[in-house]
């Protein structure tokens, strides 16, 4: 709810649990009052405090009063070049050479519904609401538009920001943040979410220092490195306790999140697309618009912030072409075939997956131009009949009549140079002139910045996508952005080309789900290295890393479930030894790894032995039985697999608190084990449920008392159990 007192120009933004509060101050600017706990609507400016502090410059309208800078306010949206030396949210560039902001409230807008914004990923639905906040820099003729949404019961706000140009020059835009967000306190611990190919998304927490630290991109993606999501906290926050922030950038290029704890004891968060090499010209009655970020605070700790997150996403964000369906659980044969295959060993793969209740066959690399291995073929996206005879035309028939469904590979973005493409369009191919680019697995960045190129790619994807019933795309990028420079562009425009490409990217994706609304998109780049809520908003799922062993999983889909929802997390059982790390481990653990993801198999079916075989369709079945819960259940972390325990255990409980269903993963072990109880949470302590199928348990004793784990899931590596909870 938003609720607006017009009269001291004091803004709160209410949620079920939260409350946000702005205000426009005797020389208008627009200050941050409060964002905690909900509280009730009145004026918090009380909380803030001015004082004659050495080295704060006073703006011209503060006359003699040196107790008002610019300097220690909190902001809602820092300025730059006249007095607020902490981190900027905005910075402009004007033809005489100058750099400055100087934001003051003009004017504001109540909306029913959430805004959408033009061309970028946004929370959506019609339970939003919205407030538009209207600053301008006068001298410049610069307005700056602050719009948030508000989703009540998610907790849930939103930031976005446009800027237009009302004078009578261009300016350049440096810098231009989505989120600012001031806090009166540094006694905060900062958690970013870092990583690397085939270990995306680790939790790093660190108590704020004294000075900026903080996290971004500059690789054209999100990338595997640093995620855009991050969060402050009180130092004592833990999963169940304790004030904690998340803020997530809905965006899949360079970003920024930066924290600045200051002098006197302050701290200010700035996220947004990252400043480095970005530069965008607004001509006269032009205007920008940031990409946007989405709050949560939690005053109960990271699992309530993270379940809002996980609602929020999925019930807003998201568009799911199953439509509330069940999605399909999937084969792909990556890791079963790599580029080695044709049609009747696709069939053969497809032909024991579906008696084993698998319904989507996914063919990943390797199907178009000339592509038998890594350095060749992409941008030549035609079937490659000598694998495939007929084309898709013939395969596809081939795999339905086995009752699946069909899914393909593309990575639309990139270019080989050994391709039909690039020999008649070497200009389309990122490259600083002069200079030979850097390759990236062999292959090159096409300049999705130009929309001939986005549109010529798209047009031959189409066909392909046309010429059967495909129901499933997997849109991968393998590579990072290097010698970032389009011809199509003048000069003083090269740093718009990192945005200007993730722009098409985002319009490409627009176009595939306008043309093939039923086809359920899954995201890639490398495995994780673009798992990000922008991407979220047009690839229901995305798949979460190329590391497909179930114990670094663990770890994987720990740290991703921070911000992210099970059902966006593309999760696949492989062979053992693994082929990435080669540990051993049972199939039934792989299994229950992957179900708390997409969930499919990604191995060689024809060549498993029968007993795994018999797992397999046990596991299919089990988790068609509880997709529901697994799925769209509310999501408990109950251990930390980054502190080395002796396992690992999640937890799905169903929105009614009737059902759940416990996980859980053993990782080290030993001779005489330890007597273990695993307390289960999110039960309601009222009820009495049945544990697989036996007993009475009430709600209460399972969370507080808990669950004695049996002695021989600690003898034999890596086992797993699951515990099925329902209502008696
Ligand atoms: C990337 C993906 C893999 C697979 C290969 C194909 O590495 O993450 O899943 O699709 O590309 O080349």
């Amino acid at each position: 709810m938003i609720v607006l007192d017009k009269e001291n120009r004091v803004f709160t933004l209410r949620t079920k649990n939260t409350t946000y509060q702005m205000k426009a101050d005797q020389h208008n600017v627009l200050i941050h009052t409060y964002y905690g706990p909900r509280v009730g609507d009145s004026d918090l400016s009380y909380l803030v405090r001015y004082a004659d502090r050495a080295c704060a410059p006073n703006p011209p309208e503060a006359g003699l009063d040196r107790a008002y800078s610019l300097d220690t306010l909190p902001q809602e949206y820092s300025t730059c070049g006249v007095g607020d030396f902490r981190l900027p949210s905005i910075e402009i560039e004007y033809p005489d050479g100058s750099r400055a902001a100087d934001l003051r409230l003009t004017d504001w807008e109540e909306e029913r519904g959430k805004y959408t914004l033009d061309g970028l990923p946004s929370f959506y639905g019609e339970e939003g609401e919205t407030l538009r906040l209207y600053l301008e820099d006068r001298a410049a003729n610069v307005v700056v538009e602050l719009s948030y949404g508000v989703f009540e019961d998610r907790d849930l706000i939103t930031r976005s920001v446009e800027v237009h140009n009302y004078g009578s020059a261009s300016v350049r835009l440096r810098q231009c943040a989505s989120l600012c967000l001031d806090f009166q306190r540094s006694d905060l611990d900062l958690i970013t979410f870092d990583g690397c190919h085939m270990m995306e998304r680790a939790p790093s927490r660190a108590p704020l220092r004294s000075g900026v630290q903080g996290v971004g991109s500059v690789r054209g993606t999100s990338s595997h490195q640093h995620n855009p999501f991050v969060v402050l906290c009180d130092r004592e926050a833990n999963e169940d306790y304790g004030l904690c922030y998340g803020a997530m950038l809905l965006y899949s290029g360079n970003f920024q999140a930066l924290v600045e704890a200051s002098q006197y004891d302050n701290a200010r968060l700035v996220m947004g697309i990252n400043p480095s090499h970005f530069c965008w010209t607004l001509e006269p009655y032009g205007s920008f618009t940031a990409p946007e970020a989405a709050l949560v605070c939690s005053p109960r700790g990271f699992g309530q912030m993270s379940r809002q997150f996980h609602r929020a996403i999925r019930e807003h964000l998201i568009q799911d072409p199953c439509q509330g369906e069940r999605r399909p659980v999937l084969i792909n044969n990556w890791e079963a075939t790599y580029f080695d295959f044709d049609a009747d060993k696709l069939v053969e793969i497809a032909k024991t997956a579906a008696p084993l209740g698998i319904e989507l066959f996914v063919m990943d690399d390797g199907w178009f131009g000339k592509r038998d291995d890594d350095n060749s073929g992409l941008g030549d996206w035609t079937v490659n009949t000598g694998k495939l005879p007929g084309g898709l035309e013939v395969l596809v028939p081939r795999l339905k009549e086995l009752g699946m469904k069909f899914g393909i590979w593309i990575e639309p973005e990139m270019v080989s140079e050994d391709s039909d493409l690039y020999r008649e369009h070497p200009d389309w191919a990122l490259r600083i002139p002069g200079r030979a680019p850097a390759r990236g697995r062999n292959q090159l960045v096409l300049d999705f910045s130009r929309p001939e190129v986005r549109r010529h790619v798209y047009e031959r994807i189409k066909a392909v996508l046309a010429s059967a019933d495909v129901s499933y795309v997997k849109w991968d990028m393998n590579r990072s952005l290097t010698d970032v420079y389009s011809a199509a562009l003048p000069a003083q425009r090269q740093g718009e080309v990192y945005h200007r490409y993730v722009l098409g990217v985002y319009e490409m994706l627009d176009w595939l789900r306008r043309d093939f609304p039923h086809i359920l998109i899954e995201g890639c780049a490398g495995g994780g290295g673009r798992f990000d809520a922008g991407m979220l908003y047009y690839t229901p799922q995305i798949w979460c890393s190329d590391n497909t062993d179930a114990i670094d999983r663990l770890r994987v889909q720990y740290g991703t479930s921070f911000g992210y929802p099970v059902s966006a997390m593309g999760a696949h059982v492989s062979v053992t030894p693994n082929e990435e790390n080669g540990r051993i481990t049972p199939m039934e653990t792989r299994g229950v790894v992957a179900m708390s993801g997409t969930f499919g198999y990604e191995m060689d079916l024809s060549r498993t032995a029968g007993e795994d075989r018999e797992v397999i369709r046990r596991q299919v079945a089990f988790f068609k039985e509880h997709y529901d819960l697994i799925q769209r259940g509310d999501y408990y972390r109950l251990t930390d697999p980054f502190q080395n325990g002796p396992y690992t255990a999640w937890e799905h409980v169903s929105p009614d608190g009737r059902e759940a269903l416990v996980s859980l993963v053993t990782t080290s072990l030993r001779a005489a084990p330890s007597f273990r109880t695993l307390r289960l949470k999110g039960l309601d302590p009222k009820r009495t449920y049945q544990v697989n199928g036996e007993g009475r348990w009430p709600g209460d004793v399972l969370m507080e008392a808990g669950w004695p784990l049996p002695l021989d899931l600690f003898q034999g590596d890596y086992r797993s159990l699951q515990l099925c909870l329902s209502e008696v």
